[in-house]
């Protein structure tokens, strides 16, 4: 605390992500990284720009960037926002989109960094509590609202909607921007980028960092009527003109390009997910049917935080929240590659003997 803190700073409760650790010796499975690595493309796109060019500013625009990403998905460039993360993709959102009279919605186990940015914002916001089974009931959704967000599939929960569902709430929601963030959409679940053309009030977010296995690189990017594009670009340049450098940008376009090794690493974490699972239920764990590269699992008879805690004593690091309660009895475990699966198991199999 200090006295020369504004208002907004001492109102702040900022996120905190999960542990970086590094060294051979951890087997990290907190934070959603790709065990597989970026393709070699990219790290061949990334050598040969390490040149004199660096020292002029990248494309703020980042044209070329958002080319390639409208190609993939689809739609036109005019559609495609691109930024530092899915993070800054979102802050942006909140700011330009979600912050009005009414509050923004979204569910109240998710992605905690949602009701961060409605702080730093004054965004009003309410939380809907997800069903018994862990679902988001889009009926819970039909209410008056200054915007919608949550993330499909939704994260810590790993639960998947039907493209029905949210395509009912399209529907129904037509005054507000309904965002959809697809952060964890390749590991097998269906997503709404088709739905773009035919409704101004979605917004899809993206990152390169899960699939890509680009989490270092920053990049993220939303697929949306161009109206909210240009929402996001007239707070981008009141913000940081250039949120992607141009080693960022050449590797990102190179990184998208390459869709067998994303695929390819795609289905080997889909694979090792299904052994994963199998392993858990073994050892007395609930999970819950995950369709990203990431389980939330309960014991049914030990506390989280002790398994946590010795998991850590022995290099495994997984991830636990204690807020809200009700996701405080388990345990968020990042898919790895079947060694790191393997490592897990043995390590559980150590802690709960
Ligand atoms: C649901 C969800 N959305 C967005 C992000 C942000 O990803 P990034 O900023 O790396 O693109 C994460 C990161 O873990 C996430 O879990």
């Amino acid at each position: 605390m200090s006295r020369f803190w504004s208002d907004v700073v001492h109102g702040l409760t900022p996120y905190v992500p999960g542990e970086q650790a590094e060294g051979a010796d951890v087997v990290k499975l907190n934070t959603n990284e790709n065990p597989y690595g970026p393709s070699p493309r990219v790290l061949e796109v990334l050598r040969s720009h390490i040149n004199d060019s660096l020292r002029l500013y990248p494309d703020p625009v980042s044209s070329e960037l958002r080319a390639a990403i409208a190609q993939h998905n689809g739609v036109t460039a005019a559609n495609v926002f691109v930024g530092n993360g899915s993070d800054e993709v979102l802050a942006h959102t909140f700011r330009a989109l979600l912050t009005h009279r009414d509050p923004v919605l979204f569910p109240d186990i998710t992605y905690s960094f949602y009701p961060v940015y409605c702080r730093l914002f004054g965004t009003t916001y309410e939380q809907i509590a997800l069903n018994a089974r862990f679902e988001i009931d889009i009926d819970d959704y039909m209410r008056q609202n200054g915007g919608i967000v949550f993330p499909n599939p939704n994260a810590p929960t790993g639960l998947a909607l039907e493209v029905s569902n949210i395509k009912r709430l399209l529907e129904a929601n037509k005054d507000s921007v309904v965002v959809i963030d697809e952060a964890y959409v390749d590991f097998g679940c269906e997503s709404v980028v088709p739905l773009v053309p035919h409704y101004p009030q979605l917004l899809v977010t993206r990152t390169l960092s899960k699939s890509h296995s680009l989490a270092g690189l920053r990049v993220g990017y939303a697929i949306g009527h161009p109206d909210l594009i240009a929402a996001l670009d007239r707070v981008k340049d009141s913000f940081n003109s250039y949120p992607l450098d141009r080693l960022a940008q050449k590797a990102a376009i190179a990184g998208i390009e390459d869709v067998d090794h994303v695929a390819n690493s795609c289905r080997k974490i889909i694979d090792s997910r299904s052994r994963l699972v199998a392993g858990l239920r073994d050892l007395g764990f609930e999970v819950l049917p995950s369709a990203a590269n990431f389980v939330l699992t309960r014991h049914n008879a030990r506390e989280a935080t002790d398994i946590a805690t010795s998991l850590r004593e022995r290099g495994v690091i997984v991830r636990h929240f204690r807020n809200p309660p009700r996701v405080a009895a388990y345990l968020r475990i990042t898919v790895g590659a079947d060694v790191q699966c393997d490592a897990l198991l043995a390590a559980l199999r150590a802690v709960l003997n």
